[in-house]
């Protein structure tokens, strides 16, 4: 028999849009940069190194979940189905589904990140001859066209967002992904979707401000990325991490501060910081069961089931396009 070898289509999302994203980030008041932007490939390594961390219990709560509850989603799942994964990274919490699926005919990853979804694409293939195996390299928060299985049709096609990713979208491009996923899944498919939820803010705080100083790291890789693809000249130790949690709003924040007033160029143009000027990176939005589940509804979708870890600190939803 023939070797399993994942198929790449690159749908090219970033090779004007991270230089107009960063020039206009930094433009504006208060300077942003979305955080799609820290998953170049040393980016989605040490994501992978904050899924290890003590404090880090989202990887570990969600894939629990997954894993006590294999058998139930992929019942509800049903045979030969077609799974759509948005935003996939190192698709290590798929393998569990994919064990306890019967029969599945195709496994899609989407992810902005080429590297770690070319790599991942192809020992999944490897792990699994059976399934089809297409990595899409694609923005996911814009429309893409998502090729079916070719080697065989499915019968059910369900789609995944896993790692409470969504919460990085503020309440209305919650909403706006949500909706285009349900467009997409509009013949009767399913959503499998992962939504941390609001807790003790000191559990919170550590998640993101861990000892070992990972996040930090990731933090600040993103200004490595525009001093190496866009001929900047951050000096990264005049930069400090900064994540907080918000508790009105529900989310943490994460900023990287000017520790002086200062200039740095990019592509050619230069921005000014002021000493305590934020550059805002990533919020990531916690949620109640019931506030994520009235979400979901006025998306389009149909709450299906919900399953939480023994420790109550995540959540996960399957929801039925309607
Ligand atoms: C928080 S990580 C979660 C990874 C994995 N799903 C997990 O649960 O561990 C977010 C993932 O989404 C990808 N991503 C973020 N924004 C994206 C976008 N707009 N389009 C496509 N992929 C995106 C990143 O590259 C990264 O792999």
């Amino acid at each position: 028999m023939s070797e399993n070898v994942a198929r790449l289509v690159d749908l090219a999302p970033e090779t004007v849009s991270f230089r107009d994203a960063v020039l206009h980030g930094l433009s504006r008041t208060p300077k942003s940069i979305p955080p799609m932007y820290f998953y170049d490939e040393p980016g989605a390594r040490l994501f992978e190194e904050i899924c290890r961390l003590p404090e880090y219990y989202p990887t570990r709560a969600e894939t629990a979940i997954l894993k006590t509850n294999a058998a139930d989603i992929a019942a509800r799942i049903g045979p030969e189905a077609h799974l759509i994964e948005y935003g996939s990274g190192a698709t290590e919490k798929v393998r569990p589904l994919l064990d306890a699926l019967q029969d599945p005919v195709a496994y899609t990853p989407v992810d902005i990140s080429a590297e770690q979804l070319a790599a991942a694409a192809s020992d999944l293939a490897a792990s699994y001859p059976d399934i089809e195996v297409t990595g899409i390299i694609a923005d996911y928060s814009r429309p893409f066209t998502l090729p079916p299985p070719r080697r065989r049709p499915a019968r059910t096609r369900a789609a995944l967002f896993l790692g409470s990713t969504i919460g990085n979208f503020g309440p209305a491009e919650a909403l706006a992904f949500l909706q285009q996923a349900a467009r997409r899944l509009s013949d009767g498919g399913l959503l499998l979707i992962g939504a941390d939820l609001r807790k003790d803010p000191n559990r919170l705080h550590a998640a993101y401000n861990d000892s070992a100083g990972v996040t930090a790291r990731f933090n600040l890789n993103l200004l490595t990325r525009i001093n190496r693809e866009l001929d900047g000249n951050f000096d990264l130790a005049a930069f400090d991490h900064y994540a907080f949690y918000d508790p009105v709003p529900g989310r943490i924040e994460m900023h990287l501060v000017s520790r002086r007033t200062q200039r740095v160029s990019v592509a050619g143009k230069t921005f000014s910081f002021g000493e305590g000027e934020s550059l805002h990176t990533e919020n990531s939005y916690k949620f109640t069961v019931e506030g994520f589940r009235t979400l979901a509804r006025r998306a389009g979708f149909t709450p299906e089931a919900v399953w939480l870890d023994d420790d109550n600190l995540f959540s996960l939803h399957l929801l039925r396009a309607t």
